[in-house]
């Protein structure tokens, strides 16, 4: 595991392969293998093959660009009513996917949603839930786009760990 958490980096460009239904469908039991609050589960998925939804997709925000060139997207949505944690339960889901994406070979980057704007009007959770025709109930928290790595990024070593931001039994003591 720590291995993994030590090279897992964001990854922003892909191969063009796309991945195979085994593949996909490890990222989704890993997705719903999450922990929740209660284990409530309010966490729902949206997996998007589609190039030209993934395209759409991709003018969320400034910042997704990189999604029009992934082999999927999967949107982590929360339906609220479910558990008053959801967006607990959703990072840690997408969480999950960013990790198994890592320890699969895969390249992964996760892109914020929840509480971002698409345009000065729209917020890119409006924009996502008109696109995919996501029920008005539901929330979005984040699209983690996939695919093939095609950068390489260094991992990270122990040197690059801040642990004066870890107290030992009371806070400010060194840990
Ligand atoms: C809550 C959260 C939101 C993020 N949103 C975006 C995003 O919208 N677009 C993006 O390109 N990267 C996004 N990232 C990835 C971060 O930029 C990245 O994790 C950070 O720069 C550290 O780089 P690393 O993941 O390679 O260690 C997000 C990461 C997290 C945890």
């Amino acid at each position: 595991m720590l291995d993994i958490l030590y090279k897992r980096r964001s990854i922003r460009k892909y191969k063009a392969a796309k991945l195979d239904p085994a593949t996909v469908r490890q990222l989704l039991q890993a997705a719903l293998l999450s922990p929740s609050s209660k284990g409530f589960q309010s966490w729902q998925f949206v997996v998007v093959e589609d190039p030209e939804i993934l395209e759409q997709l991709a003018l969320a925000k400034k910042t997704a660009g990189f999604l029009k060139g992934a082999a999927l997207g999967i949107v982590v949505l929360a339906d609220p009513e479910t558990s008053d944690v959801w967006v607990e339960d959703t990072a840690i889901a997408s969480t999950m996917l960013h990790l198994t994406a890592a320890a699969l070979g895969l390249g992964s980057c996760w892109i914020q949603i929840r509480k971002r704007q698409h345009t000065e009007t729209e917020s890119c959770e409006e924009y996502v839930r008109r696109i995919l025709g996501i029920p008005e109930n539901l929330k979005v928290l984040s699209i983690i786009s996939i695919g093939y790595p095609d950068q390489s990024k260094p991992p990270y070593s122990e040197s690059d760990l801040k642990f004066d931001k870890v107290s030992l039994n009371k806070y400010g003591s060194k840990f």
